[in-house]
């Protein structure tokens, strides 16, 4: 195979993973992208229609098979079971980071068992890619053929009976979840926004916009919030937040910088509750609310 061509798909990138394993025979696709790196991730991370097809199809004996397994599994793991965590990226990926170093911790008690990223240029997916966590194209870029893509219930089933995801974590992803997704994952898929909302939210406020409008608007505060994801950008319910007073010398770089440290401790924090069935809903509207680990009479 020319190194300019794939053949792969997300079971061939799991299979691979043992070291030359089986490769999805798939006919390739030429693509023409310039580097290395970016060539071993289009390699790995392209998930085919056809071989999530292959995956999920069976005969009825291994579907029976599958079936008592998986019940078998479901009781013996369902008390105190580790979270399945996937997590969306667009980006560099710190706070997947900062969510992955809490897994390893304990304050987490959860993996991260899936990255899907909206595109193979994502500085998260090598780092993915290097700890063997399968990563998945959704939805892809435009040079994507139609063909290739997976379809919004596909991607939905995947999550849920492929990789048995408990917990979604949108992680700088920048694209629109699915509504089918949404309510698969209603009050189990959290966002982390890099100021607080609802103000400097909405489409297409991401990166150093939001941070660039909160110093110019002469905002004093700024903060993260994490909030529960809907159908619309940043207007699921708040779970939590963290403020941050700003100098007014400080440039949106700054802002910036100090934000995303932020972040790294408020998103686990939450995470880490939510795998642990620590979040309440407001009776009246539905707002999250954190019970302490330490004192199960607090709430914040
Ligand atoms: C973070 O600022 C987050 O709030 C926003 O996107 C950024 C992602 O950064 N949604 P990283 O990719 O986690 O470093």
């Amino acid at each position: 195979m020319s190194s300019s061509s794939f053949s792969s798909c997300a079971s061939c990138f799991l299979q691979n993973q043992g070291g030359g394993g089986g490769r999805c025979s798939r006919q390739t696709r030429r693509q023409s992208r310039p580097s290395s790196s970016s060539r071993r991730r289009q390699r790995s991370v392209l998930f085919l229609r056809a071989c999530a097809a292959q995956r999920t199809s069976g005969n009825d004996d291994d579907d029976e098979d599958d079936a008592k397994k998986t019940k078998q599994q479901h009781q013996q793991n369902e008390k105190n079971k580790k979270k399945n965590i996937a997590v969306f990226i667009s980006g560099g990926g710190s706070n997947m980071r900062a969510i992955h170093a809490a897994c390893e911790t304990g304050e987490i008690h959860g993996q991260i068992s899936l990255v899907v990223t909206s595109s193979y240029t994502a500085g998260g997916v090598e780092w993915a890619m290097d700890r063997d966590v399968p990563v998945l194209l959704y939805p892809g870029g435009e040079d994507l053929a139609e063909s290739e893509r997976i379809s919004p219930s596909e991607l939905n089933e995947f999550l849920k009976n492929e990789y048995k995801i408990d917990v979604v974590l949108l992680a700088g992803y920048l694209r629109l979840i699915p509504p089918e997704l949404c309510r698969t994952f209603e009050n189990k898929m959290l966002n982390i926004h890099p100021a607080l909302l609802p103000a400097f939210g909405g489409r297409g406020m991401h990166g150093a916009k939001v941070h660039e409008a909160v110093v110019n608007s002469g905002a004093r505060f700024t903060g993260s919030t994490v909030h529960f994801v809907n159908e619309n950008f940043d207007e699921g319910k708040i779970v939590s937040q963290r403020i941050i007073r700003i100098d007014p010398s400080w440039t949106a770089e700054e802002v910036a910088r100090r934000v995303l440290k932020e972040e790294h401790e408020v998103f686990p924090e939450v995470v880490a509750a939510l795998c642990d069935e620590r979040i309440e809903f407001r009776e009246a509207d539905g707002v999250g609310v954190i019970i302490d680990k330490m004192d199960s009479n607090k709430r914040y």
